[in-house]
């Protein structure tokens, strides 16, 4: 048994669910099980956090399984699947509504909690593991069978991830899943091993519990799922996200608090404070915005991601120098906020020609630019440059042009920005939907960091 800190046991206080959360939540599962017996076409499971008893206090998710016959095809599945899924959730509920992963699913709220139902198939051994979520019943089994001494400090560590913003395998998140909690503890023995360890973890360390990895994986953090030798359970987690829970880590050995296992409070700018705030930094900003493309967030964040990148690269190669460039997806809306430390340009630019020891080309380009006014063409070490017209003077120029569009920014967004998009300079940018994340953007801070702040 390890030690634990008086501070662990009262925060531990607060995380575990009550009496009553466990029997109302068990209690939904055990119907929603009943219903699925009843139908006769599949084997109901609970799986996740709840199965495994790791769930924290205030969490209201519930993942049911419907097991069925490996036997039954792809498209069988997810028809037969979804029909299924969709008559329980009507029988129980009329808020629910279609999601999609590898497969679709159905996710209903049901007496305030968030139910998913997804098929799945009855594999008898994860080697023969069909689809992505068929992995799922054997992460229940193996966790559910070897953590029963660990559980509070499965609650521990998923609070202090949460609490330090990077609990969530999710592409916008791109930290620690809930699977990944579990096995860490279970690998470390419990919590303040697991801290003790990863203040000195750096990129490129393995962890394969069952040591049995049948493949190679390049990513940050390697965590070999026990139940599948070919998939890297930490693979979502990114360098920056990782180097966040060693920071964290090492703070907490130094100086455990409560603090490590409080929400983040909710950042805020007002329009006049991000006037200020560009003011003071006198930096060009300025804010796209366009229709969030109607596609879950695992597929249009991504290609937000890729945007940001390209739309620096575009500017950059405009001569336009980027500070810092982010963006946020709202329900309705995408913002892509850019800060640059120039804007404005002058209205000429340098333009390299062809070295005079390629005759051909040489010649060519001379003729070409021969009735130009601007300087040039002329020879500067052996080649010929010339000045011309700057195509995009400003940014404004360039972020407002059909260019933008020549980026290569992925499929959805470039058919949402195809309909149009905002653009807004300085403190226009401000829209009160996307206020935390602009806060955020002009108060960027480790996770440490914000946490010795707060206190
Ligand atoms: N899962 C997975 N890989 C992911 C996300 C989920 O393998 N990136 C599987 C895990 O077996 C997980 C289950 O799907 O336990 C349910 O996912 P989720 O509800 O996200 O995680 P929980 O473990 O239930 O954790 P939480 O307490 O956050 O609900
Ligand atoms: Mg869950």
């Amino acid at each position: 048994m390890v030690n634990r800190l008086p501070l662990e046991d009262e925060v531990l206080e607060r995380l575990r669910p009550t009496e009553e959360d466990r029997s109302h939540i068990c209690g939904l599962a055990k119907r929603l099980l009943a219903a699925i017996a009843k139908s006769g076409k599949a084997e109901g499971m609970v799986v996740g956090s709840v199965a495994r008893n790791t769930w924290v206090r205030g969490d209201r998710d519930l993942d049911i399984f419907m097991l069925f016959d490996p036997a039954l095809s792809r498209e069988a599945l997810e028809t037969e699947g979804l029909t299924l899924a969709r008559s329980i959730a009507e029988s129980f509920t009329y808020r629910f509504h279609e999601k999609y992963a590898e497969h679709p699913y159905i996710h209903a709220s049901i007496d305030n909690v968030d139910v998913d139902i997804v098929p799945c198939y009855n594999v008898d051994s994860a080697e023969r593991i069909q689809s992505a979520v068929d992995r799922t019943p054997f992460h229940t089994r193996y966790i559910s069978g070897r953590i029963s001494g660990l559980i509070d400090d499965v609650l521990l560590l998923k609070q202090f991830a949460k609490a330090g913003g990077i609990y969530g395998s999710d592409q916008m998140t791109e930290g620690f899943s809930g699977y990944l909690c579990e096995l860490l503890i279970l690998y470390y023995g419990g919590f303040s091993p697991l801290i003790q360890a990863a203040a000195s973890w750096r990129p490129g360390f393995v962890i394969d519990i069952e040591k049995h990895a049948a493949k190679k994986f390049d990513e940050p953090m390697v965590v070999i799922d026990p139940v599948d030798p070919k998939r890297n359970v930490a693979a979502a987690v990114s360098l920056n996200r990782m180097a966040g829970f060693v920071e964290l880590a090492r703070g907490y050995s130094e100086m455990p608090a409560s603090v490590f296992f409080l929400h983040p409070m909710e950042r805020c700018i007002l329009k006049k404070e991000l006037e200020e705030t560009i003011a003071r930094r006198r930096t060009f900003v300025f804010g796209i915005t366009f229709a969030t493309p109607p596609y879950i967030p695992e597929v249009v964040v991504p290609q937000l991601k890729r945007s940001v990148t390209a739309i620096s690269e575009l500017l950059e190669r405009n001569g336009f120098v980027v500070h810092h460039a982010s963006y946020d997806m709202q329900t309705e809306k995408c913002m892509i906020l850019l800060e640059l430390l120039v804007g404005d340009l002058p209205l000429i630019r340098l333009h390299l020609g062809p070295p005079l020891w390629n005759p051909l080309n040489a010649d060519k380009f001379r003729k070409k630019h021969l009735a130009e006014h601007l300087s040039g063409p002329f020879i500067e070490s052996g080649r010929y440059e010339m000045e011309v017209q700057r195509e995009f003077p400003t940014a404004k120029n360039l972020l407002a042009s059909p260019a933008l569009l020549s980026a290569s920014l992925g499929k959805h967004v470039r058919q949402s920005m195809e309909l149009g998009w905002t653009l807004n300079e300085g403190p226009e940018c401000w829209q009160e939907e996307f206020a935390p994340f602009i806060a955020e953007f002009f108060d960027r801070c480790s996770p440490l960091t914000r946490i010795l702040r707060e206190k």
